[in-house]
């Protein structure tokens, strides 16, 4: 049996943890789909097609990995994709009550679901895309921190708003 794992979040905009997490990912489950949560934010920094976009550019090389959207209750929509496993990455203890919240709840919505929560490297343990925002905005080097397609989209942005 091959292993379908799904890797959800907002992605506003996608880090370099979250690719390391993706990475990882591709290389312990025969495929895994990064699923993008329509409506996550009020006001998201990057639009779905955006974030879609980007995902699709950085994850080309990865023949495994797939960029999709799901709308509606996680453990439906990876029930729906016949997937077995949640990917979740967990950076700091910080992380952990949220997470360990989250994926008791869908194992008791899904109990033939699991949540495998794995690490980033040690290097992106503080990256978060709320902190990429901030920083960005203030004028801040976030250079390393993020995929280049998504750095680049983050000037266009700031010039836009000039
Ligand atoms: O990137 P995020 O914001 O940490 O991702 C959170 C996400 C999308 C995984 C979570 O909010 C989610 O699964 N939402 C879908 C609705 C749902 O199933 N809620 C119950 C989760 S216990």
């Amino acid at each position: 049996m091959s292993t379908l794992a799904v890797y959800p979040g907002s992605f506003d905009p996608i880090t370099n943890g979250h690719v390391d997490i993706i990475a990882r990912g591709a290389r312990l489950f025969d495929r895994i789909i990064v699923a993008i949560l329509v409506n996550a934010e009020k006001a998201p920094l990057f639009t779905m097609d955006e974030r879609v976009e980007i995902g699709r550019e950085v994850f080309k090389p990865y023949k495994n990995v797939e960029i999709d959207t799901f709308n509606g209750l996680l453990v439906d929509y990876v029930e729906r994709r016949g997937a077995q496993v949640i990917v979740r990455g967990l950076r700091a203890v910080s992380d952990f009550e949220f997470e360990f919240n989250m994926a008791l709840m869908n194992q008791k919505l899904k109990p033939s679901i699991d949540t495998v929560f794995m690490m980033p490297a040690e290097q992106y343990t503080y990256i978060s895309s709320r902190l990429i925002k901030e920083v960005f905005a203030l004028g801040g080097r976030v250079e390393g921190l993020v995929p280049e397609l998504v750095e680049s989209r983050l000037r266009a942005k700031v010039v836009k708003q000039v």
